[in-house]
């Protein structure tokens, strides 16, 4: 039988809640399908172990879990750590060296859910978009200087290359392709950006030349914002830099009902490190310890891992069971105004998940 090592990572606030649930249900799920299964190692890294020894992880950290199949992250953040340090410390540190430079978040409105958008069902919204995850906004390339003073100085220098641009967007023009609208939209900024975004532009009509089957066209991101709005069934599959993609991925979430469902892959797609799964809805300190945490986008990130594992009949299988629980509003948690626990919507999916006979 096939074992796929797991490295589980819940990191912080209501991380380790979803990520037991993730646990249960794709053990349940493995179970189901009888031709593999997974074994879980965990790692508490976070910002608990960051107040306690001044590191989120072990300094030989990456060097534990580069051998795994894939790795299941939690959430990271906490209260009284700077966000920028946890990022830096944690998602970065694994991201960046492990080179997961496609970020893919899809978004569609469940069965049982109710977009706020008047008048939009699911079929009008189902997207993905691909977030560029290795440079950009996020290269970490800038500086501070004078501190305190009056002439205090800081920049953050986003910066784009040949090849960080052309490998992400054959990505996604591939995903395109692979999708039944094959249609791209390139979200860009190069009115006001006249050097990377213009270089983006350019480097998205060269690859275009080699997916002639796929439609794509290009947008900038403010208007894009709209067009999400009040046009979504004309997008379907999207390209975005680091940052724009970031903040068009939490709107894109909220149409669809919720930041508690939606979730996303960090991918290596050439296989050499493993890729991460997580949901991107982050810690909650909020609601931590309540029970009341929506599991659905930590198991719909175990989709998308099952999918990159090779597993695709339980990737459905899990996805079905998703789907059958979202369309029982008596199973919704308070994010989508319901009263359900993180415990009775598992039992709920791993229930549905033994009674799929399909
Ligand atoms: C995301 C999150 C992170 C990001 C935060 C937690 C730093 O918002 O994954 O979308 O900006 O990348
Ligand atoms: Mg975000």
């Amino acid at each position: 039988m096939r074992s796929y090592r797991i490295a589980a990572i819940p990191g912080d606030g209501i991380g380790s809640e979803v990520i037991a649930a993730g646990i249960e249900a794709l053990t349940a799920c493995a179970g189901r399908d009888g031709g593999f299964e997974f074994v879980f190692d965990h790692f508490d890294w976070g910002s608990e172990r960051y107040k306690k020894t001044g590191a989120f992880m072990p300094e030989d950290g990456r060097d534990q879990i580069k051998g795994h199949d894939a790795i299941l992250f939690g959430s990271a953040g906490a209260p009284d750590v700077p966000d920028h340090i946890t990022l830096w410390g944690l998602r970065l540190a694994i991201c960046q060296p492990f080179d997961q430079y496609a970020n893919v978040r899809p978004t569609r409105i469940l069965p049982g859910i109710v977009s706020p958008l008047r008048h939009v069902t699911g079929p009008e919204l189902d997207w993905v978009i691909v977030r560029e995850n290795s440079e950009g906004e996020y290269a970490g390339v800038g500086g501070r200087v004078h501190r305190g003073l009056p002439e205090e100085c800081a920049t953050d220098v986003s910066m784009f290359t040949r090849t960080g641009v052309a490998r992400i967007m054959r990505f996604a023009f591939a995903l395109a392709r692979s999708r039944p609208r094959k249609l791209l939209t390139v979200v860009t900024k190069s009115n006001a950006q006249r050097h990377a975004m213009v270089m983006w532009d350019e480097i998205a009509a060269e690859i275009a030349a080699e997916f002639p089957d796929v439609t794509w066209d290009k947008m900038l991101v403010d208007a894009m914002t709209m067009r999400m709005t009040l046009k979504p069934a004309t997008l379907d599959t999207i390209v975005a830099t680091n940052l724009h993609a970031d903040i068009l991925s939490d709107l894109a979430a909220a149409l669809a009902g919720s930041l508690g469902i939606a979730p996303t892959a960090n991918l290596n797609p050439e296989r050499k490190f493993p890729s991460m799964f997580e949901p991107i809805h982050g810690s909650a300190f909020d609601i931590i310890g309540k029970g009341i945490a929506n599991p659905i986008g930590t198991f719909w990130s175990g989709v998308m891992m099952l999918e990159h594992l090779g597993q695709p009949a339980a990737a459905r299988r899990l996805m079905r069971a998703i789907e059958r629980v979202t369309a029982d509003r008596s199973l919704h948690t308070p994010d989508l105004g319901g009263r359900a626990t993180t415990a009775q919507v598992t039992k709920a999916v791993c229930d549905a998940l033994a009674g799929d006979n399909e």
